[in-house]
């Protein structure tokens, strides 16, 4: 409602006036009996009461203004003749331009964010345009290593080979060689993989990667590590489970399940009538990644995390199709107003 007013000032604002012709339309377009003004004041009435004032207060400017640019045809003729004299650039604007409004993958990244800072977790980042040994090679995924084909990657050369990068464990290798020891950091960013694009794939995507490295790191931190952010991301009454999985990079591997919140796991399609949906994979870190950064592994142990940013956002604001977070359509991003706490 207070949009739509805020749109109409803009429009009106633009409105130019030079002769009685246009003066009349204008009469019967905004002032008349079924007119702009009167179809706005009959809004009124739906206008929940505790906005009544601000939303009274809104309309009123609008009528009032809609009033002085309809006068504003006779003042002019009485000071000047020039016929363009109503239009001075240099008056400053009193519309309100409409608001943006955060999009909803960043409304998640931030709560990602803000739920890792309050344990202690820092935000880091790599580059988009990777090598083969961040990407790929020092996460035990060598060539010819049938990982690979887990993911499918956009090359930008090929001598020496350098590609988009496929996932943000990447950045696990930028911090390892780089940090010093303990590290407890989250890294999101965007990922490129060569997939066709449909409802539940695209080529690009966003993930938030996790690392945790210590001495005495265990499973045990990490499933309640796991388990306080899904918690505090969906609700306190979601449960996990870990489901024994592979990865090059970790040791032993898993993938984290949640309870679904769509259906209470009653079953419904997100969930695929199972009760729990997949929401991100993890695993002690592989003793041969801390050595292919040059650390000891005897001496460090540590746990690493992956998640898709959209896959989450899908689940919290009930999205059936992931195109629609890259189609920049207003009508879709205006829906997102939420405040995030940081
Ligand atoms: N990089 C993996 C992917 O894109 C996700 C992942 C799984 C990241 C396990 C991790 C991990 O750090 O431990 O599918």
């Amino acid at each position: 409602m207070f949009e739509e007013i805020d749109k109409l000032l803009i429009s009106l604002n633009a409105v130019v006036i030079e002769n009685a012709e246009q003066k009349e339309q204008f009469r019967l377009k905004w002032l008349s009996k079924k007119g702009i003004i009167t179809e706005q004041f009959e809004q009124f009435k739906n206008i929940p009461n505790e906005l009544k004032k601000q939303f009274g207060q809104k309309l009123n400017e609008l009528k009032l203004k809609t009033q002085e640019k309809f006068d504003s045809l006779s003042l002019e003729q009485k000071t000047t003749n020039t016929p363009h004299s109503q239009l001075d650039l240099t008056i400053p604007t009193d519309a309100l331009l409409p608001l943006g409004s955060m999009h909803p993958i960043s409304i998640v990244k931030q709560q990602i964010i803000s739920i890792f800072s309050k344990i202690g977790f820092d935000v880091s980042e790599g580059p988009e345009i990777e090598d083969d040994w961040h990407n790929f090679t020092a996460l035990n995924t060598p060539l010819n290593h049938p990982a690979r084909d887990m993911q499918d990657t956009f090359y930008v050369s090929t001598e020496p080979p350098m590609m988009l990068r496929t996932q943000t464990s990447s950045v696990q290798i930028h911090l390892l060689e780089s940090k010093k020891l303990p590290i407890r950091t989250i890294s999101p960013g965007r990922v490129y993989r060569n997939e066709a694009i449909s409802a539940r794939a695209h080529c690009q995507f966003h993930q938030v990667e996790g690392l945790y490295v210590d001495t005495n790191v265990s499973f045990a931190d990490m499933k309640s590590v796991l388990s306080y952010f899904t918690k505090s991301m969906f609700g306190n009454n979601t449960k996990i489970r870990m489901r024994p999985s592979y990865f090059p990079f970790t040791e032993p591997s898993a993938e984290v399940d949640i309870s679904c919140s769509l259906c209470k796991q009653a079953g419904c399609n997100v969930c695929k009538y199972t009760g729990w949906v997949e929401i991100m994979g993890c695993g002690m870190v592989d003793p041969q990644v801390f050595e292919n950064c040059k650390i000891d592994s005897t001496q460090y142990s540590g746990f690493a995390f992956g998640m898709g940013i959209e896959r989450l956002a899908m689940m919290k604001y009930k999205i059936k199709d992931l195109r629609l977070f890259y189609e920049n359509d207003i009508r879709f991003l205006s829906q997102f107003k939420e405040t995030i706490e940081v």
